[in-house]
């Protein structure tokens, strides 16, 4: 099989999580210290062979486009005053990667999306990449090659990155029913649920934005319902491909691979901290500045 090197990346989500600063800004263009969180995204992708990424684009997401584009005005200027190191913060722009996009017309949920892909990617396999969701620190995860193995070795239908979430958390997330033997780090997957109470909640394992996924995914979306919170679910399609007798295997995160979720206050506030803290140039001094804050009496 070749390599698999297309990407589907979906942003047309409206991000009402993170109102007002979603208002009229993307959330995937949120800073988490130096870049926007699509720029890790791609980088990611980027480095495990992506050669041709589709994003599916809503209203109001023309900064994306922007923001990968070539901006050769500021470039010359940069170079113009001498600033190579600014110059050298924009050589993701020269990324040997082709981007295509496409409108989702309708916000009809996640595997909708994925569905809008269909002429683009046609007969091939693909990885799908949330584009509010950081892996790693640094985005420097190679969670993705390893799906890209597991989806070659096991002929799998689809392979899916896993996180373990605590018991309050699986309510906001896709849930694994896994085989026996799940311990390892690659498992077989028996079932998926989407969003589940967490007393109907199989596992702690959740889907963690990362899938590969191959083409016959695409009649199994054709033929999925709406299901939780009314939206056509890509956790369901994948369900069905399941239940069609088609083998859908989980990748575990490593602790080096944590996902950073830009998709509610709370975990963008943690990601951005964490980022922030790990520059080379101002994170020593806000580590100082954080302890000397935390312990002043906050009276
Ligand atoms: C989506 C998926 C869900 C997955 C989550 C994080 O949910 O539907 O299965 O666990 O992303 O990858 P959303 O965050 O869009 O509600």
């Amino acid at each position: 099989m070749s390599d698999i090197n297309i990407a589907v990346v979906p942003v047309a989500g409206m991000g009402t999580r993170l109102l007002p600063a979603t208002k009229s800004q993307p959330k995937e263009m949120l800073p988490v210290g130096r870049k926007p969180v699509v720029q890790y995204v791609v980088e990611e992708l980027n480095r495990v062979g992506v050669e041709r990424l589709l994003f599916i684009t809503g209203s109001g997401k023309t900064s994306i486009e922007n923001h990968f584009d070539l901006n050769l005005e500021l470039t010359q200027s940069l170079r113009e005053d001498g600033k190579e190191d600014l110059l050298s913060e924009l050589s993701y722009e020269r990324a040997n990667l082709q981007y295509f996009y496409t409108r989702q017309r309708q916000l009809l949920g996640l595997g909708h999306a994925v569905l809008c892909a269909e002429p683009f990617v046609g007969n091939n396999p693909f990885i799908v990449a949330l584009g509010d969701s950081i892996i790693g620190m640094h985005a420097e995860s190679k969670i993705v090659e390893t799906m890209k193995d597991c989806f070659r070795e096991k002929k799998a239908d689809a392979v899916i990155a896993f996180e373990e979430v605590p018991e309050d958390e699986v309510f906001q997330y896709g849930i694994a029913k896994p085989k026996k033997n799940s311990n390892g780090v690659v498992f077989e997957i028996d079932d998926l649920i989407e969003k589940p109470p967490v007393d109907e909640a199989p596992s702690n394992l959740a889907v963690a934005a990362r899938y590969v996924l191959s083409p016959s995914i695409f009649d199994a979306l054709k033929n999925t319902k709406p299901g939780a919170g009314n939206e056509i679910q890509l956790t369901d399609a994948i369900r069905l491909l399941i239940q069609n007798g088609g083998t859908v295997y989980g990748v575990r995160l490593k602790k080096s691979e944590k996902r950073y979720d830009i998709g509610n206050f709370g975990s963008y506030f943690r990601a951005f901290t964490e980022f922030a803290l790990a520059d080379k140039n101002f994170g020593p001094e806000l580590r100082e500045y954080l302890q000397q804050i935390i312990n002043e009496d906050p009276s």
